[in-house]
């Protein structure tokens, strides 16, 4: 699959699935804007060296790429980001919303602080470079866009502001694809299961739940990849030969590749009355929730 006279921007692209998107689209032929504020997982702190090792890896390679260490959560910053691309390649064919941090915690226990710093990184950032990046994109009449969404987004324990941010991010990724789809531009994204170190994070809990015989809710052992091994579907919607696919979330890592379902309603019952409560419990009892699992189902990858 080939990039060859694209520019693509990759945001968190300094480490984990970022870096692997980074160095496989500059390998495509691809000249890579590569993103990243370079703080810790919890999103704390700065450093320039993660984007600046991979532009230079880039680079040994062959390849054209370009180091920029704002971060996506602010809209300045979202905007010098795609400005970077604008600036030195004179266009922008390709986003990649990547950048992430956890901070995970009971709901009960969550500070205003870790819910608004994670949904600051992950919904917001993804809102900003989008926006930047689209009043190119419009003006080209063509573009990619690949948002980095999460199994999470179905409800992940602990987590609850990541979750929602995870969730937001398909959201609007339904809605990007419905605004840019006249001007040729697609939006889809991304469920990953990478060995980052996000995901060892989550590996390493869910293992000592697991030896302190604390339940958990599913087996998060063991399904994830290399990065390396999520970078070739990113790739695959980034390409050409993507053209017609948008708005969809695709699960990528632990040895498959997967398409999500739409959400939306499963059953229906008309009424040509107002429903009464009584009713309603009546259609929950028959019709509507029969044999219906009506509690939390397990999260299958
Ligand atoms: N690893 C997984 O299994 C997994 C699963 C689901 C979703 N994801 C998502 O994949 C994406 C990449 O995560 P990863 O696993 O590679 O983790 P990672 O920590 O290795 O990489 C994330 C990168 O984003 C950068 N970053 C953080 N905040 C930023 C900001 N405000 N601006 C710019 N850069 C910033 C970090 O410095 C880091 O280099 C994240 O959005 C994450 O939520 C990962």
């Amino acid at each position: 699959m080939e990039l060859k006279g694209k520019v693509a921007v990759v945001t968190g692209a300094g480490r984990g699935i970022g870096r692997a998107v980074a160095l496989l689209m500059a390998e495509a032929g691809a000249r890579v804007v590569v993103n990243d504020l370079g703080g810790a997982v919890s999103g704390e702190g700065e450093a320039k060296e993660p984007a600046d090792q991979v532009v230079e890896e880039i680079k040994k390679a062959g390849g054209e790429a370009v180091a920029n260490y704002d971060s996506v959560a602010a809209m300045q910053g979202a905007e010098r980001i795609i400005q970077t691309a604008m600036d030195n390649y004179k266009k922008i064919d390709i986003l990649v919303n990547n950048a992430g941090i956890v901070r995970d915690r009971m709901i009960f226990n969550m500070t205003e602080e870790e819910w608004d710093v994670v949904l600051a990184v992950h919904l917001k950032g993804h809102f900003a470079c989008t926006k930047f990046a689209t009043i190119y994109m419009r003006q080209q009449k063509s573009g990619r866009i690949i948002n980095v969404a999460s199994d999470a987004s179905r409800g992940e324990t602990g987590c609850a502001n990541y979750s929602a941010a995870k969730a937001g991010i398909i959201g609007l990724t339904y809605a990007v694809a419905r605004d840019m789809d006249r001007y040729g531009v697609t939006c889809n994204a991304i469920a990953p299961l990478a060995l980052t170190r996000m995901a060892k994070d989550v590996q390493a809990s869910a293992e000592s739940s697991q030896k302190s015989g604390k339940p958990i809710s599913k087996n998060v052992i063991n399904v994830f990849s290399e990065p390396s091994e999520i970078a070739p579907a990113v790739l695959f919607l980034a390409s050409d030969q993507a053209a017609d696919i948008t708005g969809q979330v695709v699960g990528i890592g632990g040895g498959k590749i997967t398409i999500w379902a739409q959400p939306g309603p499963e059953r229906y019952f008309y009424s040509d009355s107002p429903l009464s409560t009584e009713r309603i419990n009546e259609l929950f009892n028959t019709t509507l929730g029969m044999g219906k699992n009506l509690k939390l189902n397990p999260i299958y990858y």
